[in-house]
């Protein structure tokens, strides 16, 4: 099975445009929130945003010991780092970390809202209910309390971004009926985000299939179906006409559906320039 390719070349790294030590990509003085930071895509994030000159990364997930080997490599490349240990479906933790934060730093910037959960791959004839819904339970209620924490407590002009899918809540992919409806219930939340809070610039991200604990499960070989990019910065080289799609119609550049980025890159050859990308996190096979 293989998800669409939008770009002619599919790349396994960061590649110079998107690099996230580049200048005018810097997120200087930012307060960074990532969930699901102690591994794969959510750690390979923070440490850009560290290089990207952040001025502090915050990371949760479950698994203590993996968090704080990242707030160390976080804290070598100069940002300050914190971390918490913090279930995504558990909303008390979920508020005290952003309240820790914004108690400590001010504000809150950007919050990468990562942490997700992908059942085991069954039909739906075969599907164990319990595993079928957890998938609701970190993906969907997960995600939700951090963007209702993100709403609540993040300073005017922040930027939240959530991990949607390689695709698989928009096509069928056989055994994935509760990752990708789970997903596709946050991406709308995202959606509603983007018309309730105009203060904010809200993306959702496809990062393709990157080779990660998570990815490992679906057997499904690593593609690059989009650039995993970031766009925090000013982003104003991708201000273009959202006219055409009445997602978008208040304002350009705030929310980027699947067929949104399609337009970008389209407008803008193979680079989607933006805050940082990374198509591959460390370690992992090509
Ligand atoms: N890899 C891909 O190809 C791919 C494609 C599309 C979308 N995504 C999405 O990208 C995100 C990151 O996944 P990944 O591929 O980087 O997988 P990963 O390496 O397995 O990382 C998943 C992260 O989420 C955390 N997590 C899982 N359940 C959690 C919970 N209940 N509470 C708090 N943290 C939790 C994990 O930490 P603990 O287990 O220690 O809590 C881990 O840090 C996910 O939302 C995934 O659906 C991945």
């Amino acid at each position: 099975m293989s998800f669409p390719s939008w770009t002619p070349t599919t790349r396994h790294d960061a590649y110079p445009s998107i690099d996230p030590s580049r200048p005018e990509l810097s997120s200087k003085g930012k307060v960074v929130i990532v969930t699901g930071g102690g591994r794969g895509i959510g750690r390979a994030t923070a440490l850009a945003f560290a290089k990207s000159g952040a001025r502090a990364v915050i990371i949760t997930s479950r698994t203590e010991s993996a968090i704080a080997e990242v707030a160390e490599e976080i804290t070598k490349l100069g940002s300050e780092a914190r971390y918490f240990s913090a279930d995504a479906t558990d909303q008390a933790r979920i508020q005290e970390v952003f309240g820790a934060t914004k108690a400590e730093f001010g504000s809150i910037d950007v919050v990468v809202n990562n942490a997700g959960y992908l059942p085991d791959e069954a039909l739906i004839k075969d599907a164990q209910i319990d595993d079928w819904w957890a998938a609701f339970e970190i993906n969907t209620k997960g995600g939700f309390i951090a963007i209702q924490a993100f709403v609540q407590h993040a300073s005017p002009g922040a930027t939240l971004i959530s991990t949607v899918t390689a695709l698989a809540h928009s096509a069928y992919y056989p055994g994935f009926s509760s990752y990708g409806a789970s997903k596709l219930a946050l991406l709308k939340i995202m959606q509603d985000v983007h018309e309730e809070h105009p203060e904010y610039r809200v993306f959702s991200i496809q990062p393709g299939i990157i080779d990660t604990v998570t990815s490992s499960k679906s057997k499904l070989p690593e593609q690059d179906t989009g650039k995993y990019v970031l766009l925090c910065s000013q982003c104003d080289n991708l201000r273009f006409n959202a006219d055409r799609n009445p997602l978008h119609s208040r304002s350009p550049c705030r929310f980027h559906s699947v067929a949104f980025q399609r337009r970008i890159r389209l407008r803008q050859g193979e680079n989607v320039v933006g805050k940082l990308g990374c198509g591959r996190t460390d370690g992992q096979k090509r």
